[in-house]
């Protein structure tokens, strides 16, 4: 988002247009952010063979995932659904990883019959995988190295406590079973959690990486995970992708020369690439004062951005309608029937009813986790590429919220009652 002459752009639209243009609550995306930043961190990993699989968790519209796919990127799903979209996105197989939790067997399969990278991240179902395939399918495998890491213990994964991946002690057991069944293993993993700063995470989890590669002979990639930490505040310091890029390409290069091949290093990032890309626009529906604060409700609410209420995340709000404004202060809330605040004490230009907001960092993790809570419609969702905006998901209406219904004509709980009573003669 860009501020010129008192006005606020996405890409070079003004967006009170385009919130106008398309109504709100409304999700805008500027594509060529995401594609700045897709090649900064491909910039960064220059010196090694480096594949970035998209996080489509993050945010899953398939123009989103067409536009990462022009770029050169691969993608990371948790879903048969994620990796569906991104076949119809123009991914192929090959270019997709698999890494789901918790999942029964069957998805395992039904992931291999659409010919999926696949992530195995517990000990059972490696002997399931073992059994069924032996080494007709390569597999990589999830670790869990015990680090605790992310801005949040909600969001950390790499932790003794975390139901994600296998645990490094139990690498005895993971070697046995590889051997006993002769598992084709041609990839390690690790993701600690989102929202990591420091580099040295990065690092240490390499090390503990390097050092379990030497058990397994056949590998051509090891994949870092993600967790990249993008700025939410104003002054947010956030991980340094060139300085990384340079100590963990170093770090790789010696691991390659001394594990006798060159192996591909793989990232899967989320928010590093479309966080900052994307904005939630909402409109002020009331300003409602209190004996304590000067609240501002808007038309939108956790139904559509979760993480302020779910991890106290922070995200920036400012008043594109009146940017001139004198400063007051507002709690920001939504307009459902909990306490959904989007931003407390936030010093925001005077808010008018019918002016437009705009949520900042809302383009990771914001959509996908939207929801229908207090029977409301999920907004619209509009790219802007190159100055042009593209509606890529249109606002959902009481008609789709209807479609999932049975028909209740046969269900007639007053006469079900009736049916129930004795007759009296
Ligand atoms: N790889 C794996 C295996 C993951 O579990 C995740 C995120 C990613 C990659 C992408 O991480 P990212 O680059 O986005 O940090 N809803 C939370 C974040 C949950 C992350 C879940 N896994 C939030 O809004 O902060």
């Amino acid at each position: 988002m860009e501020k010129r002459d008192n006005k606020y752009y996405i890409n070079g639209l003004l967006i009170e247009d385009l919130a106008k243009e398309y109504g709100t609550p409304l999700y805008v995306y500027d594509g060529n952010q995401i594609a700045d930043k897709y090649n900064a961190l491909k910039n960064a990993f220059s010196e090694v063979s480096v594949k970035i699989k998209y996080a489509a968790k993050a945010l899953t519209n398939p123009a989103i995932l067409k536009l990462l796919k022009s770029q050169g990127a691969g993608l990371d799903v948790v879903s048969l659904n994620e990796a569906r979209l991104g076949l119809m996105s123009g991914f192929v197989p090959e270019e997709i990883l698999f890494t789901p939790s918790c999942v029964g067997f069957e998805e395992i399969v039904e992931a291999v019959d659409m010919g999926l990278n696949i992530n195995i991240d517990n000990i059972s179902i490696l002997e399931h995988f073992g059994n069924k395939y032996h080494n007709s399918v390569p597999c990589s495998i999830r670790l869990n190295p015990h680090i605790m890491a992310g801005g949040n213990t909600k969001i950390s994964t790499g932790h003794i406590d975390s139901k994600f991946g296998i645990s490094i002690y139990q690498l005895p057991h993971i070697l046995r079973i590889v051997k006993t069944y002769d598992i084709q293993v041609v990839g390690l993993h690790m993701h600690t959690g989102s929202d990591i700063l420091e580099a040295d995470v990065f690092l240490k989890m390499a090390d503990i990486l390097f050092g379990v590669s030497r058990d397994f002979p056949n590998l051509k990639f090891i994949d870092f995970g993600s967790g990249f930490k993008v700025a939410y505040k104003e002054g947010d310091i956030t991980t340094n992708v060139y300085d990384l890029g340079i100590k963990m390409s170093a770090a790789f290069k010696t691991f390659c020369s001394e594990y006798g091949r060159d192996l591909e290093m793989w990232f899967e990032p989320g928010k590093y690439l479309v966080s900052e890309a994307g904005h939630l626009i909402v409109k002020a529906n009331i300003i409602k004062t209190t004996p304590a604060t000067a609240f501002v409700g808007v038309n939108s609410g956790l139904n559509h951005l979760i993480r302020p209420m779910m991890y106290d995340a922070y995200h920036h709000i400012v008043n594109i309608s009146n940017p001139g404004g004198v400063q007051r202060v507002y709690t920001v809330s939504g307009y459902i029937c909990e306490t959904d605040n989007f931003g407390v004490d936030r010093k925001l230009n005077e808010v008018r009813e019918g002016d437009f907001l705009a949520i900042k960092n809302a383009g990771a993790y914001g959509f996908s986790m939207a929801s229908n809570y207090n029977s409301r419609e999920r907004p619209a969702e509009v790219l802007v590429y190159n100055g042009k905006s593209h509606l890529i998901r249109r606002r959902e209406t009481f008609d789709d919220l209807l479609n999932t219904l049975n028909d209740l004509d046969d269900f007639n709980p007053k006469a079900e009652v009736l049916a129930k009573k004795p007759i009296k003669e």
